[in-house]
């Protein structure tokens, strides 16, 4: 079996999941805001669908903007999409942006609360234009979404030929 089949003969998709500061404090910071599950329960979720689903995940979360970057430079050879939650970074960084262009993977943008729904500083993100779409108030379902619409992006592609 090659590194890029699952145990049923199908090609395995790979995604990187990445969160950026603050949401390992998911579960305990603003829970009005952002719901009662932590970033380890919802990787859990995550993994349990990914395993029925012939797909890998990994999971990065940093406080840090280089480190995001740098993850996701890492992914370029290895994942085939993206699922990233910039939190704050979100409205500010030029770098996130450029990382995601750079790295050329499909990404799906993920926002557990509505952040079209909050603050006017929230209503712009970096990012919006160069994934393939946003998911955003869903809560904690928010990143189930993201993986389903990720799969969904590698099969068009997959089934297009592009
Ligand atoms: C967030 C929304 C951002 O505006 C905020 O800075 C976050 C979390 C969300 O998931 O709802 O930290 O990305």
């Amino acid at each position: 079996m090659s590194a890029r089949q699952s145990s049923k003969g199908s090609t395995l998709r790979r995604i990187l999941v990445v969160n950026g500061p603050n949401l390992n404090l998911l579960g305990q910071r603003e829970p009005d805001q952002y719901g009662r599950a932590t970033l380890k329960e919802i990787e859990d979720e995550l993994r349990r669908y990914a395993g029925s689903h012939e797909t890998e995940l990994r999971f990065v979360q940093s406080n840090h903007e280089g480190a995001l970057i740098d993850a996701i430079q890492s992914a370029i050879g290895w994942a085939d999409a993206l699922v990233v939650n910039p939190a704050a970074l979100t409205h500010t960084s030029v770098g996130l942006r450029d990382a995601i262009l750079a790295a050329d993977i499909p990404a799906v943008e993920v926002h557990v609360s509505n952040i079209y729904r909050r603050e006017d500083f929230r209503h712009r993100s970096l990012i919006a234009d160069v994934v393939a779409g946003q998911i955003t108030g869903f809560g904690a379902f928010s990143y189930l979404l993201g993986i389903q619409a990720a799969l969904h992006l590698l099969d068009t592609r997959r089934s297009s030929g592009a």
